[in-house]
């Protein structure tokens, strides 16, 4: 989708567009033979997929780093859906530790995975390391979500092997890949404080 279909919502070849809503696209969808694992699901895009996925029937799991606010979205979907199945389980992606967690736990559920949800992420955080250290957003958007989805494969081929459904995992990203930086992701500078910036982006933005 480019910037000016973003900004008027003009429908692509699928008929949507980005002023469809969750409900429109998943209209007529029975999801009751899913399970979804949505990262960051208590809060923006993550709550409004998690609710329409219930809505559909799906089982849905919000992996969330804060287990409060997650449970406080459970309560709101249940409200209004009483047949809705959601569980909350802890996950701070910005930890290794979490993310090794939180598989062990889930796979240890026995439960079928259909579909992967990649969507919590955070922008533009003050610099700083996780407790891996590596940078805050690289470790929570990228790296995070990289070791949790292959912790989760194996269970998501077997659910795809016995139940004939294809699986799907999706990742959250941004328009802003259309403006990545030219010399590509410099690894070797991942934690330089020196070129982190809302500034360098901008910068990168405009020479690319
Ligand atoms: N909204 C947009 O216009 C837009 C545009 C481009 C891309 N995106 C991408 O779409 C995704 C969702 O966006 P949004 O606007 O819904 O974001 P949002 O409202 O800020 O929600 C992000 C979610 O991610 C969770 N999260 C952050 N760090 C986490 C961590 N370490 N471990 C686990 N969960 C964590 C947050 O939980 P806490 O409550 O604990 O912080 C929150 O629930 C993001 O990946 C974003 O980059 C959004």
């Amino acid at each position: 989708m480019g910037l000016l279909s973003l900004i008027t919502g003009r429908p692509g070849a699928s008929g949507f567009g980005s002023a469809s809503t969750a409900e429109q696209v998943t209209d007529g969808v029975d999801a009751s033979n899913l399970t979804v694992v949505i990262t960051g699901g208590p809060s923006g895009i993550g709550l409004e997929t998690s609710r329409v996925f219930a809505l559909r029937g799906a089982h849905v799991i919000i992996a969330a780093r804060n287990t409060e606010a997650a449970s406080e979205a459970k309560k709101s979907i249940t409200e209004a859906n009483q047949t809705a199945r959601v569980d909350v389980l802890k996950l701070d992606l910005s930890s290794l530790k979490s993310v090794r967690a939180f598989a062990e736990q889930f796979n240890s559920m026995n439960l079928p995975l259909n579909i992967l949800i990649n969507n919590a992420g955070v922008m533009f955080c003050p610099f700083q390391l996780s407790e891996d250290g590596v940078e805050m957003q690289f470790a929570t958007n990228h790296l995070g979500h990289f070791l949790l989805t292959n912790l989760l494969l194996d269970n998501m081929k077997a659910t795809a092997e016995s139940t004939g459904i294809e699986g799907r995992i999706v990742n959250l990203s941004s328009i802003a890949h259309e403006h990545t930086y030219p010399k590509v992701i410099q690894f070797d500078q991942l934690n330089d404080k020196k070129t982190y910036g809302f500034l360098v982006v901008l910068w990168n933005c405009r020479r690319s």
